[in-house]
Order: structure tokens, then C-alpha cells, then sequence
């Protein structure tokens, strides 16, 4: 029985390589239907003898609630992109100087729309598949993987390294995606913007048996961390090496000797990727030797052994009707053109980024302009210029004063008998607005204004800055508008009271929400400086910031020419960090997030000498419901002044801490004569001992 299993299963993987990697089936669906049938029904007989690689475990397993994390070995870096032949060539010049003059060789391929994922094999079994998440720490997406039936659930353990990573990325055909969304409309469903998006919503699924049933498909382009055997010295022969290991690599892929043979090779697939039954948004130019690869190395993310050498962007006509204003986090009046919907490349689009006043004037754009707008990959819509031949006069020129005035005035109901300022005014909160001499962009002067503080809350939270799970646009907007977070800081205050009061908050959101806040207090200093939304400060740059300092103080003590000797810092970056830290408003909100007990160094001080601090030797134990904050807020102040959190009463107990409707636990410590506190008493205490 056991050897018809294993041979039904090898069987099934070679049939499934050859219909859903080669594209070249030896037999039909009924034939291949009969083997899984037979599989299937002996496993249900025998399910000891179920492993993880069957073909039948490809169907989803049951839903969970919430991806775990993944730490990537080494981080899953992005791609400078190259918008023409220059660019391709200022890159390669640059990567020659850097290998001293000598000669390499390249390998092109397409570059597809979807999204990338690592693949981890030990003793030759797919044992982990996670998105990219920021490249450093990515969701465990396995069992959604394993749905996609080109990719292998295991390789030949003998020629495999006993533990390997492949990186590749998943996608969904135009087909596939075409299908798909004609089916949603059909039950009423919202459709899918584009591949991508169906791609990266699909594999997203915490329900794998959804997943199962999309379109989803891999192509593989290089490997990740490899233990126990050598890797080949190129990335051609690597690329050989996965496509004879079983994985799916792009049959379009070349290897060019010269850099005029990877630009034909570009211009040769311009057009033709239109017959790609996928979509793709440039090639990517890779330098073969991984030696070299080595040598050339990362810069701020971005590996500089390759490029993505763009496709030019599709382009639609349309017309503009009119042009609204954001105020971004950092005060700048963001004009954008609001466009009568158009189809471009597969997508509907009703609005486009305008930059600054500047550059609308420069482009000659007016409201009622026929438009051509551009859009190229997720990168936001853009408008190239207007059609001369199709301008009415009644075209309007726009004014950034006048139309931040409008708005302002519409918000605040204010007749039009009130005479217009004489000056930029901001659209949000009135204050005055100004452009620096060496900007493009207006901002506005006032750092308490609403729509700032908003954005910097919502930044605060986000994925990439504090990752706060469960607080999203909408909680921000909530609790921004109803005064209980003013600032980010305020966030770490929030008591249960306070949020059970908004709108779907029930006691289990509560406890989640108010945990994610709890569980952020520990992030890495770099996404703390990230997240502190300070001008021009990126995520690449708050990395090497937390790279140069120990902690944010540290930051915040150096002035602008310690910091312009900082490799890679110019005089605009030096400029607004020292601006930043000067505004009091900045200093509290550092205070208060210190206070709080948010993590503003690189090392926890708790960590480095537990010995020294107030509640070390004493034993806290909750019982009952606290008003000010959940149980495990409250364990975790208590561990920071380096005390201990014990479930049970027992000897070693210290203090009782009693909440609302206390449990059995009140009458143990009064039998063993251990102090009660009252939530207000251990408040107090925690306060005493909080510098
Ligand atoms: S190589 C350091 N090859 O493009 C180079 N990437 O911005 C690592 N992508 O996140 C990537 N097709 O998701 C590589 N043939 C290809 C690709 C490709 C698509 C995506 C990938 C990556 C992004 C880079």
C-alpha cells in the first residue's frame, strides 16, 4: 500500500511539472483527475501515511487568524529602476568602475507585476513560504504557497542543499485575472484593479482553501541563503540549476554579453510582451557572476548588481476637470487633478499627482485641459501635459492661494462677502502658508495643524513605521476627531474606557488594539526615527541614522555639522532633523513617548541592568479588571521597572493588585497575608517609581 502511494505521488508531481512548469501535459485531465482520485481515496484509508509534500495537501488547510512573521535571513532588497537607455548605461558604467574595469556579463528578464516571496527547503521539503513584507521581516504565507502548483513541495534530496531558499514572484496571468474578475462582477463581488493587486490579495487569504482557487503562478529568479553545498558561480547556471531542481524560471530569460545585446534585448520585448501571457513592467538586468554580485553590494536597500529597466508607461487621454489640495504629514499642499475616469493599461483612473504649483505652471495645465496622463507600474498616475489643439478658452489657470482660500472658505461656511487673504493660506486650518526659496512645495507653518497631526498619526501606526496591528486610517480619524489622540505619544495612553466609547469597539477590539500598542513600545530604533515622520527622513535613512546612534537623545543632541559628516547625509536632511528637534512640540511628544515606556535607544536599559531598577525583587499579581489598562499593559510596566508578573498567588507574591470583580485569588493572599493594592495605590506606585 505504502509503495502505490509513494508511486501514485511521484506520478502526480511529474505530471503536474510537465502541465503546470513545462506547459506540456503528457496526458489528459480525466487521466490525471483518476490518479488524485486513487491518491486521495488511499490516503483517507491510510492517513499515517499522509506527508507534507503529497500532491492532495495542495487544497488550503483551515483558516487561521493571523499570518505569523517570518525574520528573512538575509532581507529581500528592491530594485533602482532605469527609465531609459541612459540610465541603463550610467548604471552599468557605475557597476564596472566599482569592479575595477573588468569585464561581466549580464542576464535579462522580465520583470513581473506581482509579488515576491521566499521559499525555504530543508532535507528537500518546502517547509516555509513568506511574503517580502519591508524586506526584513516578511508574513508566513506556507500553506497558501503550497496551493500554487508550480511550485514544488520538494525537490531530489540528493542533489538539493540540505537547506536552501528560493525567491520568486507569485502572480496572476492576464487569463487567469480576466476570469476572474468576470466571475466577481458576476456575484456582485469589487473587482480587482489589476493583476497585481488580485495576485497579492490572493495569496493574502488567512482562508488557503480561497487562495486554492485563484489563478496563482511563480516564476523563481534566484535563490536565498544556502547551507551545506556550494551555489554555481553565476546566476545563468543558478537559474539552470532551479529550472532542473522542478522550479518554474522564465522561459524569456537571456544571458548578454555586451550591454548594446541587453538593450536590443529590451527593444525586442517591448512589443512583444504584449504576447506574454503575463503582465511585466521592464526587465530586469542582472550581473552574471555572483562573485561580482557580492562585490557590488546593497546601497540603502537597493542592490546595485541589478536594475529594473523600466517599460515605458501606457498613456490615456482624458479631461481635467478640476484640482483639490492634500495637506501631506509634513504640511506640504499637495495639488492633485481630479480627471474625468479613464481606462489606461487596465485600469480605471480619476485622479493623478500634480507635484507643486510650480510644475502645473510649467506644464501649462489648466482646469478643463484634454489631459494626457501616464501611468507606469504602482506608481501613481501622472498627467505628461495637456493637448494644445483641444484647449477651450475657458480653460482656468490654477492658483494655489485662490483654490486653498476656496476650500477653506467652503469648509468653514464662509460667505463670499469675506475678502480673500492676501497671502497662501493653508486649506486645513487657516494658518499662513509659505514656500521656502530652494522648494517647490507650500507648506503650512502651523506644526498643531489638524491634517498634519492626522497624517503623522497615521504614519505613526503603519506597517513600516510602529506596526500597530488593529489601528488603522479610520481609528486614527476617530480618535483624532473626538480629541483622545492629539498626538502619537497620546496613542500609549489610551485606557479601555476611552475606546470601548467609539464606534465598533467592543471589549475584545479593545484588548487587541490596546496589546498592538503595548506590543509597538519595543520597535527597533530605526523605525521609531521612521515613524517620527521627521521631513525628508525615509525609512532607508532612519536606518542609517540608527545605525550612526544609540538612541534617539543621542540623535537629537547632534548638531548639523556632525551630521552632515555623516556619510550619505546632505545639508536638506541635516537641516530638518535639527529643525525638528528644535520645535517644542517634537520635544514633548519625545517626553511623553519616553514616559509611556516606548523604547528610544538601541538597547533596552531594563535588559542591560535589571539590578539597578525600582521593582526588582517584587512580585505583582492582577486580579480582577483594571480601569486604566488591560492585564498585560499592566504586567508590562511592571517588568519594565523590573519587577515580576506571576498568574498565581503564592509565597514569593509580593503585592495583590485588585481590580473590579476579583476572583479567588483576594482571599489566597489574604490567607497568606500578602498586601492588596487598589488599582488607584498601584498606579500611585508605578508613578512613584517612573522618572
Ligand atoms: S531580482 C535585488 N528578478 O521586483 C534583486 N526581481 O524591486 C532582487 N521582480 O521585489 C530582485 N521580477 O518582487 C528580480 N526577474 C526578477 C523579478 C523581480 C519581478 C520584483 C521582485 C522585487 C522587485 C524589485
Amino acid at each position: 500500500m505504502k509503495q502505490r502511494i509513494e508511486d501514485l505521488r511521484s506520478l502526480i508531481n511529474y505530471h503536474n511539472h510537465r502541465y503546470y512548469v513545462l506547459d506540456s501535459p503528457e496526458i489528459s485531465d480525466e487521466e490525471y483527475d483518476e490518479l488524485m482520485r486513487e491518491l486521495r481515496q488511499l490516503e483517507a484509508e491510510h492517513p499515517d501515511l499522509i506527508t507534507s509534500d503529497s500532491p492532495t495537501q495542495r487544497i488550503g488547510a483551515p483558516p487561521v487568524e493571523e499570518f505569523g512573521v517570518v525574520e528573512h535571513p538575509e532581507p529581500l532588497l528592491s530594485l533602482a529602476n532605469a527609465f531609459s537607455y541612459e540610465d541603463l548605461a550610467a548604471w552599468h558604467r557605475r557597476a564596472s568602475n566599482l569592479l575595477g574595469g573588468s569585464y561581466f556579463d549580464l542576464v535579462c528578464e522580465p520583470k513581473i507585476d506581482g509579488l515576491a516571496v521566499a521559499l525555504t527547503y530543508i532535507d528537500g521539503l518546502l517547509v516555509t513560504g513568506a511574503t517580502r513584507g519591508d524586506g526584513y521581516r516578511g508574513e508566513n504565507i506556507t500553506q497558501n504557497l503550497k496551493t500554487i502548483r508550480s511550485i514544488p513541495l520538494s525537490v531530489s534530496k540528493e542533489e538539493a542543499p540540505p537547506r536552501f531558499e528560493v525567491r520568486g514572484e507569485v502572480y496572476i496571468p492576464r487569463e487567469g485575472f480576466k476570469k476572474l474578475n468576470e466571475e466577481r462582477a458576476r456575484e456582485g463581488l469589487p473587482l480587482f484593479a489589476n493583476p497585481r493587486n488580485a495576485a497579492a490579495g490572493s495569496v493574502r487569504q488567512l482562508d488557503s482553501s480561497i487562495t486554492a482557487k485563484r489563478p496563482l503562478d511563480i516564476f523563481v529568479y534566484g535563490l536565498g541563503p544556502v547551507e551545506g553545498k556550494a551555489v554555481p558561480d553565476t546566476h545563468w547556471e543558478i537559474m539552470q540549476w532551479l529550472k532542473s531542481a522542478g522550479f518554474k524560471v522564465n522561459p524569456n530569460i537571456a544571458l548578454c554579453r555586451t550591454l548594446d545585446e541587453a538593450e536590443e534585448y529590451h527593444q525586442k520585448w517591448l512589443e512583444g510582451r504584449e504576447s506574454w501571457p503575463y503582465e511585466a513592467d521592464g526587465m530586469v538586468v542582472k550581473v552574471n557572476s555572483i562573485a561580482f554580485q557580492g562585490e557590488l553590494g546593497t546601497v540603502a536597500r537597493e542592490s546595485r548588481w541589478a536594475i529594473a529597466y523600466k517599460f515605458p508607461a501606457v498613456q490615456g487621454t482624458t479631461r481635467l476637470i478640476g484640482i483639490g489640495i492634500n495637506v501631506g504629514r509634513t504640511g506640504s499642499l499637495n495639488p492633485y487633478a481630479i480627471l474625468e475616469p479613464v481606462h489606461v493599461g487596465g485600469v480605471v483612473i480619476s485622479s493623478a499627482a500634480l507635484h507643486n504649483e510650480e510644475d502645473i505652471h510649467r506644464k501649462d495645465i489648466r482646469i478643463g485641459d484634454t489631459v494626457i496622463v501616464q501611468r507606469a507600474g504602482e506608481v501613481i498616475p501622472e498627467i505628461v501635459k495637456h493637448v494644445e489643439s483641444l484647449r477651450s478658452k475657458n480653460a482656468k489657470e490654477f492658483s494655489m492661494r485662490e483654490k486653498a482660500w476656496e476650500i477653506y472658505k467652503k469648509r468653514k461656511g464662509i460667505g463670499d462677502e469675506v475678502q480673500p487673504p492676501d497671502h497662501t493660506i493653508c486649506p486645513v486650518c487657516g494658518a499662513e502658508v509659505i514656500k521656502p526659496e530652494d522648494e517647490a512645495m507650500h507648506r503650512c507653518t502651523n506644526a498643531a495643524c489638524p491634517a498634519q497631526a492626522l497624517e503623522q498619526i497615521k504614519h505613526f501606526v503603519a506597517r513600516n513605521a510602529m506596526d500597530i496591528d488593529g489601528v488603522g486610517e479610520k481609528l486614527c480619524q476617530a480618535l483624532f476627531e473626538k480629541g483622545l489622540v492629539k498626538d502619537v505619544a497620546d496613542l500609549y495612553y489610551l485606557t479601555p474606557k476611552q475606546l470601548l466609547g467609539l464606534e465598533k469597539m467592543a471589549d475584545k477590539s479593545v484588548s487587541n488594539v490596546l496589546e498592538s500598542i503595548d506590543a509597538s513600545k519595543d520597535r527597533p530604533l530605526a523605525r521609531v526615527i521612521f515613524a517620527l515622520g521627521i521631513l525628508h527622513v525615509g525609512e532607508e535613512y532612519a536606518e542609517l541614522l540608527a545605525d550612526k546612534f544609540s538612541s534617539i537623545d543621542e540623535m537629537a543632541k547632534t548638531g548639523r555639522e556632525e551630521l552632515l559628516s555623516l556619510p550619505s547625509i546632505g545639508p536638506k536632511i541635516a537641516d530638518s532633523i535639527v529643525a525638528f528637534f528644535r520645535q517644542k512640540g517634537n520635544k514633548n511628544i519625545i517626553e511623553k513617548l519616553r514616559k509611556a515606556g516606548v523604547k528610544l535607544e538601541k538597547e533596552r536599559v531594563a535588559e542591560a541592568k535589571p539590578e539597578k531598577l525600582p521593582l526588582t525583587g517584587l512580585e505583582f499579581v492582577i486580579t480582577g479588571k483594571l480601569e486604566s489598562f488591560t492585564r498585560s499593559q499592566a504586567e508590562a510596566r511592571v517588568k519594565k521597572l523590573g519587577g515580576k508578573a506571576g498568574s498565581d498567588v503564592t509565597k514569593e507574591t509580593s503585592y495583590l493588585v485588585v481590580g473590579a470583580d476579583p476572583g479567588s485569588k483576594l482571599a489566597k493572599a489574604e490567607e497568606l497575608g500578602i498586601k492588596a493594592l487598589s488599582e488607584a495605590e498601584f498606579l500611585e506606585l508605578l508613578n512613584q517609581n517612573t522618572s
